[in-house]
């Protein structure tokens, strides 16, 4: 994608309903805002990038790669449930200080993260007695809106990032006219709760968690004594997450209900900051071998300034979305929590979670070591699926007016939901026979990563159209000769170029192209 021209979002969420990636939840009751549901295709793409992270962070992680201690890296899972103890979120922080402050516009009834809000100093002011203007981020309008701002209040000296102490009451709204309309910032905390039983008091108030991440520090103490991992190791966690967000949007990219793919790494504090270098290298890498390769991907540090006190550091890995172009929007923190949430979770729980080293300490007179007590440091690489699969789908979208099918989705075979098709060129002379028996061994051994299609019906420009708006990479076609000499048309996705091959080395050849 260049930077000149971003892709239309509009373009790409028609392709996603058309296709069964992404609908609107309760689509038939007039959707609900900030929910979103996967359909046949959308579901496998977001289970396929999920595999891919449960191999690559899990099972392999790190794809064998050693660790800045000179060892292979060693991860295990942990599935925990999304309501926990309510004191684990005063603990964590998020009962007290998981917060976005928020503005109404009492004229257009619009509603607004204050922080997202830009203000836009006249040359001759200072924003805090001319007026100012706003832009809320995170929209696709920055220059019209700067464009309303000059007209307003003439030359624009300089922008700045909200806070709270900026006067709102000269704060022209995003869809308003003049300033004024705005409402007092307040927090609101993002957290969705609900009871637990039958007696609906305070008492028995209960949280949807926010993160995965929590869930990892609670059990860090039972993996640590159960699984005979040893510090360096990491704990990883996916599932749904639930963030009351004040204003979704941009699709899937800010939803309430999303899902997240976080891995606690925890280690000595010594280690630490080599152990962040090195997975904000890994995940970044990761990103580009799912198919992010290129500009419209980058890894920004974050500022010291914009560090919690506890942490050494945190990257971001961000991607260019048609609806953040020029800029980037995140798809992945990687941060350095130091020792932050165990000694939060033991303070607030009594328990203890240190960890008791024995490969540290001095050497002792029999040849052992003797032992060093501490907290692990925490290393968090903190992914989040629905992005990551949007930032798939937005880098695939390609359009091309001469082909069978102008819009297409470059999908990473690895992460395409329809893996292959294989089409009979006509449904007679025993091509359908030949056909299905292709497809049963396709479906054998690669049938457990995604669908391979069967079809037979309609002319074979309309079924390549139908797997390239799907992101198959590979058709394979019987036709007369397939008969004859026992080869197939192969297509290949991204050129519409076409080979032929033995049938008998299909599989072969697919096996290579998915790396499986
Ligand atoms: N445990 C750390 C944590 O949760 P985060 O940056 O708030 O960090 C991690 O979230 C990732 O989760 C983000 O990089 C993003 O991909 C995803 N995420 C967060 N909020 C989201 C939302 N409202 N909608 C979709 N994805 C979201």
């Amino acid at each position: 994608m260049s930077t000149s021209s971003p892709k239309s979002m509009d373009a790409i969420m028609a392709l996603c309903k058309r296709r069964g990636f992404i609908f609107q939840a309760s689509d038939i009751y007039g959707g609900i805002n900030g929910f979103w549901d996967y359909g046949p295709l959308g579901a496998q793409l977001k289970k396929n990038l999920r595999d891919a992270w449960w191999q690559d962070m899990i099972l392999n992680p790190c794809w064998g790669r050693k660790g800045p201690n000179g060892d292979r890296v060693k991860c295990v899972p942990l599935e925990t449930c999304i309501i926990q103890h309510p004191k684990v979120w005063e603990a964590s922080g998020h009962v007290g200080g998981f917060n976005d402050p928020m503005v109404d516009c009492k004229e257009t009834k619009g509603r607004y993260r204050y922080d997202h809000v830009q203000v836009y100093v006249p040359e001759s002011g200072d924003p805090s007695d001319k007026p100012v203007f706003a832009y809320v981020g995170d929209q696709p309008s920055e220059a019209k809106q700067k464009k309303k701002a000059e007209k307003t209040f003439g030359a624009i000296k300089s922008v700045l990032l909200s806070s709270i102490p900026q006067p709102w009451t000269r704060v022209i709204g995003p869809d308003a006219d003049k300033p004024g309309t705005l409402t007092e910032p307040r927090m609101f905390n993002l957290m969705f709760d609900t009871i637990t039983g039958a007696i609906r008091d305070e008492s028995n108030k209960v949280y949807l968690r926010p993160e995965t991440a929590q869930g990892v520090f609670l059990h860090f103490k039972n993996v640590a004594d159960t699984s005979r991992v040893k510090i360096p190791f990491g704990i990883g966690n996916t599932g749904r997450s639930f963030r009351n967000e004040v204003t979704p949007r941009n699709f899937t990219f800010r939803s309430r209900e999303f899902e997240q793919a976080e891995l606690e790494f925890f280690c000595h504090p010594d280690e630490s900051v080599a152990w962040y270098q090195f997975w904000r290298d890994f995940r970044m890498e990761w990103w580009k071998t799912m198919g992010l390769a290129g500009e419209n991907l980058i890894l920004r540090e974050h500022d010291k300034n914009e560090l919690s006190h506890y942490s050494q550091g945190t990257s971001d890995v961000e991607y260019r979305f048609p609806f953040t172009a020029p800029g980037f929007g995140e798809l992945e923190g990687i941060a350095h929590r130091g020792n932050y949430d165990l000694t939060q979770h033991a303070k607030h729980s009594g328990s203890k979670l240190e960890y008791f080293d024995t490969d540290r300490g001095e050497l002792l007179p029999n040849g052992a070591k003797k032992g060093e007590r501490y907290i692990p440091h925490c290393i968090e690489p903190a992914a989040g699926l629905d992005r990551g699969a949007l930032a798939l789908i937005c880098e695939g979208y390609t359009k091309d007016e001469s082909r069978p099918s102008p819009e297409f989705l470059k999908l990473h075979p690895r992460i395409a939901p329809i893996k292959a098709a294989v089409f009979p060129l006509v449904a007679k002379d025993g091509m359908p026979e030949v056909g299905e028996k292709l497809h049963a061994e396709l479906f054998r051994k690669f049938g457990h990563s995604g669908f391979i299609e069967f079809d037979e019906k309609q002319s074979i420009g309309k079924r390549y159209a139908r797997m390239d708006e799907g992101g198959c990479p590979f058709c394979f076609t019987i036709d007369g000769d397939t008969l004859t000499d026992q080869t197939v048309t192969c297509r290949d996705r991204d050129s519409g170029a076409q080979q032929r091959i033995p049938i008998s080395k299909v599989s072969e050849f697919l096996s290579e192209k998915l790396g499986m």
